[in-house]
């Protein structure tokens, strides 16, 4: 049984069909690299899967369950154990990174959001475990001695670290990340890749949408190619490598 299987996912847009009977699979503890050209649909596949779009049809099933997610909130999404980061980076930047960090706790938690901005009395209370997991988070992220550093005042890069810590402290069984090493120069590139492996090796599926392949082939245990909505490829890195479809579809983008 996958951890995470989508069945035929269908969306438009007006005229435009983002998703086209889109189905993808991700088994418990997988690196999935999902590529594909420029408007192939991967952020709208995100965006269906995580609740932030609705789906005209198909279904989204998660870790057994014989309920579909689809028509859940993202915020039900979230507490299921699904997180994601955005390819427009989305943090709070006018807010430390432990305060980042603890607001993707709470957002597993009954404590609602105002909690950890006001720091109400039931922050008070579970101060202590939210700052020794938080640092611990920021440790793994590489961003360790930055706790109390204001957001805005990071480099690119370390927004982008802050911002997959920020998914990791939902507890997340599945981690979706929309192109993280964008705009990375080849030293930083590699460190997010060994930041990706940690994730894995902490259980943590991962289904990374991602245009550079040199990133995504050693990464990937498996690889979805998307076109128009569509997947036109699935197999081993190796095989996605020679399929002629894939190439043909990168040479139609260049
Ligand atoms: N919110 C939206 N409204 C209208 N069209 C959209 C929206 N999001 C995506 N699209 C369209 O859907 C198609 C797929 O886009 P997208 O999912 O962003 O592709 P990718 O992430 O693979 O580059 C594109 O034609 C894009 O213009
Ligand atoms: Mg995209």
């Amino acid at each position: 049984m996958p951890l995470l299987e989508v069945r035929s996912i269908s969306k438009r847009f007006g005229g435009v069909r983002a998703l086209d009977g889109m189905s993808l699979s991700v088994d418990e503890g997988e690196i999935v690299g999902l590529i594909g050209p420029n408007g192939a649909g991967k952020t709208s596949f995100f965006n269906v899967i995580t609740g932030i779009l609705p789906a005209d049809e198909g279904e989204i099933f998660f870790q057994g369950g014989q309920q579909s997610l689809r028509g859940l909130s993202s915020d039900k999404i979230l507490k299921k154990g699904l997180a994601r980061t955005f390819q427009n980076l989305r943090i709070f930047k006018n807010m430390t990174l432990l305060e980042n960090i603890a607001v993707g706790m709470y957002s597993r938690t009954q404590s609602s959001l105002w909690s950890a901005f006001f720091r109400t009395r039931r922050f008070h209370v579970e101060e202590k475990k939210v700052f020794k997991r938080g640092m611990g988070l920021l440790d793994l992220m590489g961003l360790a001695n930055q706790g109390n550093e204001i957001a805005a005042n990071l480099s690119y890069g370390n927004q982008k670290r802050l911002e997959i810590a920020r998914a990791l402290a939902t507890e997340p069984k599945l981690l979706l990340l929309d192109e993280p090493v964008a705009g990375m120069n080849p030293s930083e590139k590699e460190e997010i890749s060994n930041l990706i492996r940690k994730i894995q090796k902490r259980g943590i599926a991962v289904l990374l949408i991602e245009h550079d392949m040199k990133v995504v082939m050693p990464l990937s245990n498996r690889v979805v190619v998307m076109d128009d909505g569509k997947k036109i490829a699935e197999g081993p890195p190796e095989e996605i490598r020679k399929n002629p479809r894939v190439i043909q579809a990168y040479l139609g983008e260049a």
